[in-house]
């Protein structure tokens, strides 16, 4: 299982500190959600704190977009370092062109669906994707539950892809934890995010091991 834990959970006044733990861990990537208050209700952080994070990272920078007219930051994105950029279906007028311009920039391409958008919308682009992030919560918010009907989508991806012959990387959002972690393994989820489970926790560095060897 590859893990990216997301730092909305961390302690920002003690980023450097988060950063270096998540530097010694087993975490494949390290996951940022950019909430922008218009395409969800709540804001998050930008591109300022994003550059410093890049420059003591040493785990690949997953950028999780929500925002609305996420096309506008392409090159702002490729200039900080960021490895994916996830853009949100339902953000994204153009999506063809977007998924374009991520690849045109050097960077890998996701695009995110939240819990009702259906995965039979990516019909049309999963062959160009690199990953999709299928939504297990609605997004904007660190610690809800995961929504189990997440399990169903995350098995009707896998089939399109393989149906397809596209080799996008299954990625879930929200709600992971050891148990929801273990259902996802099995539907056939290839990378986990985590936020809460990881940075509240007493011992970090075991939960990520953990989500790890599922
Ligand atoms: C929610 C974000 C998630 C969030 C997950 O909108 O996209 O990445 O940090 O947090 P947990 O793991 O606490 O549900
Ligand atoms: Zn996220």
């Amino acid at each position: 299982m590859l893990v990216s834990p997301s730092i909305l959970a961390a302690d920002f006044a003690n980023l450097q500190k988060e950063l270096e733990m998540i530097n010694s861990s087993e975490a494949d990537y390290l996951h940022l959600d950019v909430m922008d208050g218009v395409f969800v209700p709540n804001i998050s952080f930008g591109f300022p704190v994003i550059e410093a994070i890049s420059k003591i990272s040493l785990k690949p920078l997953d950028v999780h977009l929500m925002i609305v007219e996420p096309h506008k930051w392409v090159n702002r994105l490729k200039d900080l370092g960021a490895e994916i950029m996830n853009v949100h279906l339902e953000a994204c007028l153009h999506l063809d062109r977007t998924i374009f311009a991520i690849h045109d920039a050097g960077m890998k391409a996701g695009v995110t669906l939240n819990p009702s958008t259906p995965v039979s919308m990516l019909v049309d682009v999963i062959d160009q994707l690199d990953l999709v992030l299928l939504m297990s919560v609605n997004p904007g918010f660190g610690g809800q539950p995961f929504i189990q009907n997440t399990l169903k989508k995350v098995k009707e991806l896998k089939e399109l892809r393989d149906s397809t012959g596209s080799s996008a990387l299954i990625e879930v959002d929200g709600g992971v934890n050891e148990a929801t972690g273990n259902s996802l393994s099995e539907a056939g989820a290839d990378i986990l995010v985590a936020g809460s489970y990881v940075f509240k926790a007493e011992k970090p560095l075991e939960r990520i091991s953990l989500l790890k060897h599922l």
